[in-house]
């Protein structure tokens, strides 16, 4: 009997990074590994998708002033035991070279570690976008101390794919 491998990709975005992130690692999954995907975005008061359905799980969130979409962080309160789950944030700070790393250790582990129940294959910081209307001042002056030029758009869809390509593979081992 074939036992069908379903995966959601289950997402919570204000400015649409964290979205076309979700849309990548969909394809790249759908195309090249063959894997059936569902596709979530949070929103407010809008149910959760059940998660008895899915084998494979990838939880993705935006990152404002350092915190996680609430929707997409009060997911994670969910009991994740038998699934392979992966989770991403994208956060402007996490596409610069010299800053990613604390990026990934603050925005991302910072927020998940409390979760202590939650065991990933993999997690991975991306960057983002900020419209120049929507820039905080104090943002804005943080970031210009820390970094010799502030980018307002740090995405990177090549370094999305290659973690999709990174989750498919596991995927597929673990499935054999
Ligand atoms: C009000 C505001 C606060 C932000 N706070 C942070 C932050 O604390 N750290 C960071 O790295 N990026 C920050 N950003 C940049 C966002 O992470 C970036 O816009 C990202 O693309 C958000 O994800 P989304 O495009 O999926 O909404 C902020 C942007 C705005 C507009």
């Amino acid at each position: 009997m074939t036992v069908l491998t379903k995966t959601l990709v289950a997402y919570q975005t204000i400015h649409g990074s964290t979205k076309e992130a979700a849309s990548m690692t969909a394809k790249t999954l759908e195309e090249d590994y063959q894997l059936q995907i569902d596709i979530h975005e949070f929103e407010e008061n809008k149910e959760y998708p059940d998660i008895s359905e899915y084998e494979n799980i990838i939880v993705g969130s935006c990152i404002f002033h350092g915190k996680w979409g609430k929707n997409a962080e009060e997911f994670l309160k969910h009991d994740f035991t038998g699934k392979k789950l992966a989770i991403y944030i994208c956060a402007g700070f996490a596409g610069e070279k010299e800053l990613y790393e604390q990026a990934l250790n603050i925005f991302l582990r910072g927020n998940i570690d409390k979760y202590t129940h939650l065991k990933t294959i993999s997690i991975e910081a991306f960057g983002g976008r900020v419209p120049k209307s929507k820039i905080p001042h104090v943002w804005f002056l943080q970031a210009s101390k820390r970094l010799a030029n502030f980018r307002y758009d740090t995405r990177d869809l090549v370094r999305v794919k290659d973690w999709a390509h990174k989750l498919g593979k596991v995927f597929a081992e673990e499935n054999n």
